[in-house]
């Protein structure tokens, strides 16, 4: 059964902590909800679960309005964001506890109800620890005890709200495998909130980013990484770096520096690219010292300050049968907006190969192989350029330039 979030709106008052969300749940699937704190992530999770009414717009399980449906009939498993299971009860209590307190005509005898909990244990993998009560268990098996207990009642969804936010990193990490696996064996439809985007990367089938409570961005892993539909979405999941650029007859300038041709419209910009999208190179487009070097996993992360001022080798930075001011340096009227970082003193992350990272100090080049341009701020999300094609780099202007192509 898919679940559908219609045009929903949840006021607090005067404030909109879900502002027109629109998002399709389908039956069976692991769906991540990443996003900053206060983004919405469990309002959302709340007003699916009828703990919260929207203030606008409507949820379907199915093609049932969930506005008719009680918290109860909506059948819900939640493992909330701060969880705290009864202490007075004993772990086969908690998970019981559902089951216990259904209505009579649907409650099963107390024998199968024990032997109900008893199987969710083992299927969360605590079995023999049912006799303790919660301060007896580590963070991490009361967290499995949470989850058994969500599932006692055999719920159409599953909502859990940063389900492992608690554990140390380790316990996460484990955890995070157990619960992909698990989704795997039972197949419920699941909703799980995080803030943490590796987990959201890893485990999910498809990450909803949210922001200021609106979906950003909906998509699996692969698309969401490596093509970003915002500056927002491009500078939260993964590394990146982002720079003022202008498009000027055609040409995309960073620094003072003439990157290669792009078809984007004349006017400001705003350049994304990965640390690991630039590639140290002599003949590199853009020019700059290295401020800092720190080692990350196998390779080597350098801050790197851009020399706007660094005076062009290009072979043909004006080419001679271009019209003079078509190849000249950007009139100041196109330069960054205000509120923009001046590209000479906002570093830039590059990662390099360790045997051939320069020192601190060092004057580099290096070229970024997979730009995104976006517009400049308070202009439209959709990314307007992305990456060329693999293997190739935005060059400096040459008889032959490579030509970037524009987003699929
Ligand atoms: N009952 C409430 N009354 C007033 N404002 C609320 C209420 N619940 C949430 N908010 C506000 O709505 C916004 C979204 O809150 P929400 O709890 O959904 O965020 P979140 O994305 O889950 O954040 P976190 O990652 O910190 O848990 C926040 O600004 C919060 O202060
Ligand atoms: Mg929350």
């Amino acid at each position: 059964m898919d679940v559908r979030i219609d045009h929903v709106r949840k006021e607090f008052g005067r404030f909109a902590a879900l502002d027109d969300t629109s998002l399709t749940i389908h039956d069976g699937e692991l769906v991540a909800l990443l996003g900053p704190s206060g983004s919405g992530k469990t309002t959302l999770l709340r007003v699916l679960a009828g703990l919260e009414r929207p203030s606008a717009g409507r949820i379907l399980f199915g093609d049932q309005d969930a506005a008719s449906l009680s918290v109860q009939e909506r059948n819900i498993g939640f493992v909330f964001q701060h969880y705290a299971l009864f202490k007075h009860m004993t772990v086969l209590d908690n998970v019981a506890f559902g089951l216990s307190v259904c209505p009579a005509r649907r409650r099963p005898p107390r024998a199968e109800i024990a032997a109900r909990a008893r199987r969710l244990l083992a299927l969360v993998q605590i079995d023999g620890l049912d006799r303790r009560y919660p301060d007896q268990l580590s963070g991490g098996q009361r967290q499995r005890v949470a989850l058994a207990r969500a599932l006692a009642t055999d719920p159409r969804v599953l909502l859990l709200d940063e389900p492992f936010g608690a554990l140390d990193a380790r316990v996460r990490k484990d955890l995070r495998h157990w619960l992909r696996g698990f989704h795997d064996r039972t197949g419920h439809t699941t909703v799980f909130v995080t803030h943490d985007q590796d987990e959201a990367l890893e485990l999910a089938d498809r990450v909803v980013v949210m922001n200021a409570g609106r979906v950003e961005q909906v998509a699996d892993p692969d698309t969401l990484y490596d093509r970003p539909a915002s500056p927002f979405v491009f500078a939260f999941i993964g590394d990146s770096s982002s720079l003022p650029a202008t498009v000027r007859a055609g040409r995309l300038w960073v620094a003072g520096r003439a990157l290669g041709p792009v078809p984007a419209a004349d006017g400001p910009v705003r350049l994304f690219f990965r640390p690991h999208h630039a590639r140290l190179a002599d003949t590199g487009a853009l020019v700059g010292r290295v401020v800092a070097s720190r080692r990350q996993g196998d390779r080597r992360r350098l801050d790197v300050a851009l020399r706007p001022d660094a005076p062009s080798d290009a072979p043909s930075d004006a080419p001679p049968d271009a019209p003079s001011d078509a190849a000249g340096p950007p009139h100041s009227a196109d330069l960054p907006r205000p509120g923009d970082a001046p590209a000479a003193s906002t570093p830039v992350e590059i990662d390099v190969a360790t045997d051939a990272a320069p020192p601190v100090g060092a004057s580099i080049r290096f070229d970024i192989t997979r730009p995104s341009l976006f517009p400049a701020p308070a202009a439209p999300r959709r990314p307007i350029v992305v990456a060329p094609r693999p293997g190739t780099a935005l060059a400096p202007p040459g008889p032959k330039p490579d030509r970037a192509h524009a987003a699929g």
